[in-house]
């Protein structure tokens, strides 16, 4: 009861909240577009392009106030950039970003490489889902994601015969890019990545970018991981040296000197990058050709590549820690899948903040955003929990 009057109470000082931010930016916004104009004809007349070098590595401290500041409409509305004319190529007719296209994969990476690596406008997480066919689990990603459709972009790389399309209601509808054909552990697996990476470096608002994959869930709600990762100053990239054989074991002197043992490293498929580390990732060409000719079983590149290169061309982007938690504990070479049963509050929590880690520099016990791997199954469950335990609003 009293819980209640108390969210009642809360929700209209929040919507007091929203009509006077509302005005607020109603008012910045002529004032901006006014601005905007005058900047557009001075740039025009002079021929110049302006480059916002400030927003490089946004420090927000708070993203949910600062996003609509004037700063970035006036970025948002920067379209005489000439480079994003390029990126319009991927619009239709409508305007409506369309992620089908019919370039191969050399055109795209070109494409995806000449787009600048600063975020004109950094507002964005890009959701990349590495999947085979649908996603079990799309109801909870979908009660996760609404609401902040402004905040995200969404891209699957599935099946390259799979082309069934949830409904239009949906956030998934039409987030296909052109896949091929993966095979777990090989580099066609790094292809379908470096496609990912490539569409979503395409938009201009991506700054953050996550690869996920049909088994994983989000661990809180979107808010808290939206916040976690704009405000990060390094990407989740794991690379360890592992000296056991199932790590320094896999190395392969004929990777040499490319790739000595000392730069040998071993890590999480599951990333995240920030811009400038996915523009790292889609522009080598050196080591990726090194490891398609000696990173043979029992090497996998997956497991090796990201982490050997991050570490050879800017290991200051990383933490070296992945933020998608996994189970090992049952040994082996595939990690725990959990069902049903399985799905506890108790349980949730303990993969939220049983973990210590440190977050731009302080101590943390929120380590992981995201959790894998979970049976179609935990659906249910999970849905029912969803309000609840995961703070997904409704
Ligand atoms: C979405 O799908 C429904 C039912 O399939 C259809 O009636 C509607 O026109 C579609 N809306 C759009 C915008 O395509
Ligand atoms: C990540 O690993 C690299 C290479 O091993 C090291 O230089 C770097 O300092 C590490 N970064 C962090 C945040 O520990
Ligand atoms: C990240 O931020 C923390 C706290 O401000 C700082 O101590 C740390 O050096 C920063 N790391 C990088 C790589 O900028
Ligand atoms: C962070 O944790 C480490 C070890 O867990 C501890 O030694 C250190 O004092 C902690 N730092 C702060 C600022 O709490
Ligand atoms: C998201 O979760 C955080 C922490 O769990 C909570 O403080 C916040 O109110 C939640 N946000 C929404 C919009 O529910």
């Amino acid at each position: 009861m009293f819980v209640k009057i108390n969210r009642k109470q809360l929700k209209q000082e929040i919507r007091r909240g929203y009509i006077h931010v509302a005005s607020t930016i109603t008012m910045s916004v002529v004032m901006v577009l006014v601005v905007f104009l005058l900047g557009t004809f001075i740039i025009d007349h002079y021929k110049t392009i302006v480059v916002p070098k400030d927003i490089y590595f946004p420090r927000f401290t708070s993203i949910a106030k600062t996003h609509y500041s004037s700063v970035y409409l006036f970025h948002r509305h920067s379209l005489y950039s000439p480079s994003l004319t390029r990126v319009m190529e991927f619009t239709d007719s409508t305007g409506l970003v369309d992620l089908w296209h019919t370039i191969s994969d050399e055109e795209l990476m070109e494409k995806a490489i000449r787009v600048p690596r600063v975020s004109e406008d950094p507002k964005k997480v890009a959701f990349m889902f590495l999947t085979r066919r649908s996603l079990p689990l799309r109801s909870f990603w979908e009660k996760f994601f609404e609401g902040h459709e402004d905040l995200f972009s969404i891209y699957l790389h599935t099946s390259p015969d799979f082309n069934y399309e949830p409904p239009n209601s949906s956030v998934f509808y039409k987030r296909r890019i052109p896949s091929k054909h993966v095979q777990w552990g090989k580099p066609t697996m790094i292809d379908a990545e470096r496609r990912l990476l490539a569409n979503a470096l395409l938009d201009f608002s991506n700054q953050r970018f996550i690869l996920l994959s049909e088994s994983c869930i989000p661990l809180f709600n979107f808010t808290t991981i939206y916040n976690y990762l704009m405000n990060a100053n390094q990407s989740f990239l794991s690379s360890f040296d592992d000296p056991r054989k199932i790590g320094r074991g896999r190395y392969n002197k004929q990777m040499g000197p490319t790739i000595t043992l000392k730069d040998w490293r071993k890590g999480s498929q599951w990333f995240e990058a920030n811009r400038e580390l996915a523009h790292e990732i889609i522009s080598d060409k050196m080591y990726y050709d090194v490891f398609q000719n000696h990173c043979l079983p029992p090497c996998y590149m997956d497991e090796h590549y990201l982490p050997t290169l991050v570490n050879k061309v800017r290991s200051d982007l990383t933490t070296n820690t992945t933020v998608t938690w996994t189970d090992w504990s049952g040994g082996g070479s595939h990690p725990m899948t959990f069902a049903k049963k399985d799905i506890t509050e108790v349980f949730i929590n303990q993969v939220r903040y049983g973990s210590k880690c440190t977050y731009n520099g302080a101590n943390s016990s929120i380590c992981f955003l995201f959790a894998r791997k979970f049976h179609p199954s935990t659906l249910e469950p999970l849905l029912k929990m969803a309000q609840m335990v995961f703070g997904f609003g409704p």
